[in-house]
């Protein structure tokens, strides 16, 4: 896989001049970011080399090169979901690419249910730590020792001082947050009520499909992550009726303005 990275690295060099170092990852009806972001190169997944291509519908498949304030970053506007099919390499190879790139720094977002009974839908959700319940993950098989350790840490995924700095924006800006445990699990089922409460105990406060394998892999290969959910909908079983994708898009929109405003805000600060 060293060599396809490569070789997908090499070709957004000669396409891009832009080497931004902050990535930012866009889940589900948070693709207005994209709005934010001037100067843009656009490139579609499936002219980008071994690249995989999206499918599900909310997810445009393109990286958006350009700039927040002055600072470059490359956003994903969409992203590659375990439940589409793709092995897990497939889910996370845009982050080996990041990487190689020259990307030091990842923002995650996602659509989420709310498992926390306090959450209401529209809430944005600061990212503490995630429980894995994809059973799996994407480290599986023969480890690469150029892209990172066989059996990585896992101490501080989300880093406390990416929170710090998110959490000194939302109260400079007004925005605001929880924060909380992100569960990802694989979908596309929505989950039972009896596995949110399963869930609930475990400590989620939140339950999404994404995520899990992006940060899992960003933090392998030594890049800094921060996470934000966007709770679209309550859980199955808190949640009042039956789940909508449609639905998680319209919260998600809804919501968005906050979203963007934070993270505009937060990359301008990173600098
Ligand atoms: N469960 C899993 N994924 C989700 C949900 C949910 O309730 N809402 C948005 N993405």
């Amino acid at each position: 896989m060293y060599k396809q990275v490569m070789d997908t690295v090499k070709f957004l060099e000669k396409k891009v001049n832009n080497r931004p170092k902050i990535a930012i990852i866009l889940g589900s009806g948070l693709a207005n970011m994209v709005d934010f972001i001037e100067d843009k190169i656009e490139i579609e997944y499936k002219d980008i080399p071994n690249f995989p291509v999206s499918t599900v519908a909310g997810h445009d498949g393109k990286l958006v090169f350009g700039k927040i304030g002055n600072v470059e970053v490359v956003a994903m506007k969409g992203r590659f979901h375990f439940y589409e099919g793709y092995d897990m390499k497939k889910v996370t190879y845009p982050i080996y690419v990041m990487k190689q790139f020259g990307i030091e720094k990842v923002i995650v977002s996602n659509a989420a249910g709310g498992s926390n009974d306090t959450f209401v839908p529209g809430t944005l959700m600061l990212i503490t730590d995630h429980i894995n319940a994809f059973g799996t993950n994407p480290l599986i098989g023969p480890n690469d020792d150029r892209f990172g350790p066989r059996f990585p840490d896992m101490t501080e995924v989300y880093k406390i001082y990416l929170r710090d700095l998110a959490k000194e924006v939302a109260d400079d800006i007004g925005i605001e947050y929880r924060e909380g445990i992100y569960l990802g699990n694989t979908g596309p089922t929505y989950e039972t009520g009896a596995e949110v409460r399963a869930f609930t105990r475990m400590g989620a406060d939140a339950v999404g499909m994404s995520t899990v394998p992006e940060t899992t892999i960003a933090n392998y290969l030594g890049m800094d992550v921060l996470g934000i959910s966007c709770i679209t909908n309550m859980a199955t079983g808190i949640a009042k009726k039956a789940h909508s994708h449609a639905d998680v898009v319209e919260v998600a929109k809804k919501a968005g303005d906050n979203f963007c405003n934070w993270v505009v805000n937060i990359v301008k600060k990173i600098g």
